[in-house]
């Protein structure tokens, strides 16, 4: 497959283009010309008048400034794009460039809505992106199709990074949360919100050692937290990682497996409860309005949970967190795990593929990427290998859209975590 049209069948000269660029300006002008010999053959002071009016107009009127100065920085980054296309000569069959439709600043760069002339798609357009970034002068190109029409892309020119070294976590400050409501999760790499809603999902986490998935933990336990109707179960290998959760939570668990069972075998019970509840209420799944709330369930270090202890023991936690994430979505149980890498020694299959969303920290290896995010993603150039071992709590999130998220998490210190906790306690001492 030719990746672009050869540029034997250009038809359209780029003066045409320079034209259509430049289109407003040149009507602007032309119009002063006609309001210029109009005014003169009335009277000699008559252009003066018009000028006058004009000046005082622009002075009095600052909106009608901004908006030029906009329409101007618009056609200008838009003539910017279209020039730096053509110089990629990257043509559809009708020899025509891909058209900007809608321009917006984003505060990364600036975002365009394309649309492509015959012969060019969306992949065609992402495989070019290196190239257009260089002729533009950008840090980064991003390309995301549109779904809803195939002639359409959104291109977004990225000029400065969306990640900050250390980025602050709202929590810290929202009185209370709604973990029913979609949530951001962290920045993305267009320096957008990732919005992330979890009722009937569940979140399994991966990433070497140190990536930031204890870090990522904790802003989904502090959201859940926030929600007075939210209750928590918290497991942690680690003890320490999620300790400061504790009063929160109905239940705790440190690096001790019975107990890890005997915890999951009440919440075995509890969801089975709730389906005797739902079955009386005549409904087949939780509602925000329903007669119970959502219960999160937490395990750091899954690992542990999974590999340690004795045979009977692994097994049993096994076959209880199976049936945990495989029957709990309509009951509002939603298991989010940690562990660095879940190859199947660790996770067992049968348990991972039921984890609906995915984020993968910095991952040593490309394979350890693919094990978290699903096989073939890092083919598809989804890779958290190419995450720099510098950039601690950023990662690749697949969830809703279906195509992984570069994004950077929130950081919360020791002191964030105990003031989110005070919160959440104090809003459920008065549940
Ligand atoms: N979002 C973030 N922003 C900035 N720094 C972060 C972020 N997340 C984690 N870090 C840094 O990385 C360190 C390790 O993070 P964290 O404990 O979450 O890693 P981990 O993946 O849970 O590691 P392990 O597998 O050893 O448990 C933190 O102490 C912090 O310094
Ligand atoms: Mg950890």
């Amino acid at each position: 497959v030719p990746r672009t049209v050869p540029r034997t069948s250009v038809r359209r000269p780029w003066t045409a283009s320079a034209v259509q660029g430049w289109r407003q300006e040149i009507a602007v002008t032309i119009f002063c010309f006609i309001v210029l010999a109009i005014a003169t053959s009335v009277a000699s002071w008559c252009p003066y008048a018009i000028a006058a009016v004009a000046a005082v107009l622009i002075w009095r009127r600052p909106n009608i400034r901004v908006r030029f100065q906009r329409e101007a920085q618009l056609r200008s980054t838009s003539r910017r794009l279209h020039a730096a296309m053509w110089n990629c000569s990257i043509l559809g069959r009708d020899g025509n460039i891909p058209q900007v439709k809608k321009n917006i600043q984003t505060p990364v760069g600036r975002r365009f809505l394309l649309r492509l002339p015959p012969g060019l798609h969306f992949e065609l357009i992402e495989a070019r992106a290196p190239e257009i970034a260089s002729a533009l002068g950008a840090r980064q190109i991003l390309v995301k199709a549109v779904r809803e029409n195939a002639k359409y892309v959104e291109l977004t020119q990225v000029n400065v990074s969306a990640f900050p070294k250390i980025l602050r976590t709202e929590l810290v400050s929202v009185p209370h949360t709604d973990l029913w409501q979609r949530f951001p999760l962290g920045l993305s790499d267009d320096g957008f919100p990732v919005l992330i809603e979890l009722p009937e999902h569940n979140l399994l986490i991966g990433g070497e050692p140190g990536s930031g998935k204890s870090v990522a933990l904790s802003t989904i336990i502090g959201v859940a937290a926030l929600d007075p109707r939210v209750s928590l179960t918290l497991l942690d290998g680690k003890q320490v990682e999620l300790a400061a959760w504790k009063d929160v939570a109905d239940h705790f668990v440190g690096p001790d497996q019975v107990d890890a069972v005997r915890v999951l075998e009440q919440l075995r019970t509890l969801m089975d409860h709730r389906y005797e509840q739902l079955l009386a209420d005549r409904r087949r799944k939780i509602e925000p309005d329903g007669s119970f709330g959502l219960h999160v369930v937490v395990i750091d270090e899954l690992a542990f949970y999974l590999r340690g202890g004795k045979k009977a023991e692994r097994d049993e936690f096994a076959e209880l967190l199976r049936d945990l994430v495989s029957r709990g979505r309509a009951a509002g149980i939603i298991v989010v795990a940690a562990t660095q890498k879940p190859s199947h020694e660790v996770v067992p299959t049968f348990i991972r593929d039921l984890f609906s969303f995915r984020l993968a920290m910095r991952c040593s290896s490309v394979d350890a990427s693919d094990t978290i995010l699903g096989s073939g993603w890092a083919a598809q150039g989804f890779s958290a290998a190419t995450i720099e071992p510098s950039q601690r709590g950023v990662g690749l999130l697949l969830a809703e859209g279906g195509v992984p998220i570069l994004l950077k998490l929130p950081f919360l210190s020791d002191n964030d975590i105990d003031t989110i906790a005070l919160r959440a306690a104090q809003l459920r001492g008065s549940r």
